[in-house]
């Protein structure tokens, strides 16, 4: 039976969100630029977006820059800000073919305007899609993105807004660029690195973890049914014992 035969339809993961990793490695192993190693991800993103959408995902997150990454030699920050904004462009179609609605977290502000000006494009040309949410991360920090947190609920208190007796977890989640999605149940990484990386830390607090060492440019369809099957052959427990769970 074929991994996709395999799947159980009940239990598709409403959320997964992607560390991307491992591109530059995989154009270092055939003598490519970095670059080129990007330009290929780019074409297991739109695979892995498509195969979720048709499984039925819900939410799709993946982390495409994060806020060190702007620490890498200037040529690469480039070379990503402008494959950005050309793969925003050469992927409307497929984002519309597929009924994806697309959503952008992070420090978008510190994005060059180009990069803005197509994502709000996209964003808004896509705003009506409801098969599935593709949300890329970029400039994207954890730590920075709960910061920004504290600040808003320190804000509302220091103005009367809210009460620090009504301060909760929820009252956290809603301060999150995550607030209008639920938390991911899988989160996958590739390239064998077992990190997170500052990526989602609050909303991964329940999420099942994949790790798996094909390199982002070679993750196909095939990787994304054997994530979803070690995720459905899991046992969730939130603090629970089994017990408690199956009856
Ligand atoms: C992931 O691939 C893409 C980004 C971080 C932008 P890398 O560029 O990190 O590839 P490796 O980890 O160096 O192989
Ligand atoms: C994490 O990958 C960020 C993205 C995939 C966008 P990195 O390659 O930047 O992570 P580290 O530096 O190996 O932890
Ligand atoms: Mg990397």
């Amino acid at each position: 039976m074929s991994l996709k035969d395999q799947l159980n339809p009940d239990r598709i993961p409403t959320h997964v969100a992607v560390i991307m990793d491992g591109n530059g490695r995989w154009a270092k192993k055939r003598g490519f630029l970095r670059a080129i190693g990007h330009e290929n991800g780019v074409g297991a993103l739109r695979k892995t977006a498509t195969t979720a959408a048709e499984l039925g995902v819900k939410y799709l997150t993946v982390y495409a820059f994060s806020s060190e990454n702007w620490n890498r030699p200037k040529s690469e920050v480039n070379a990503l800000m402008s494959l950005l904004v050309g793969s925003l462009k050469k992927e409307l179609k497929t984002l519309t073919d597929n009924k994806i609605r697309l959503n952008a977290i992070g420090n978008l502000e510190s994005l060059p305007p180009k990069c803005q000006k197509e994502l709000v494009e996209v964003i808004a040309k896509t705003k009506d899609n409801d098969h599935m949410t593709l949300t890329l991360a970029l400039s994207y920090g954890s730590k920075e993105e709960i910061v920004e947190a504290v600040k808003g609920i320190a804000t509302k208190v220091s103005t009367g807004k809210l009460k620090v007796q009504d301060i909760n977890d929820d009252t956290v989640s809603q301060h999150l660029f995550t607030s209008d999605m639920p938390d991911p149940d899988l989160l996958i990484r590739t390239s064998g690195e077992l990190r997170i990386s500052n990526f989602m830390l609050w909303q991964i607090a329940y999420s099942e973890l994949v790790f798996t060492d094909s390199l982002w440019p070679d993750f196909n369809e095939e990787d994304f049914y054997k994530a979803v099957l070690d995720y459905q052959g899991r046992e969730r427990r939130f603090g629970k014992i089994s017990e408690q769970i199956n009856s």
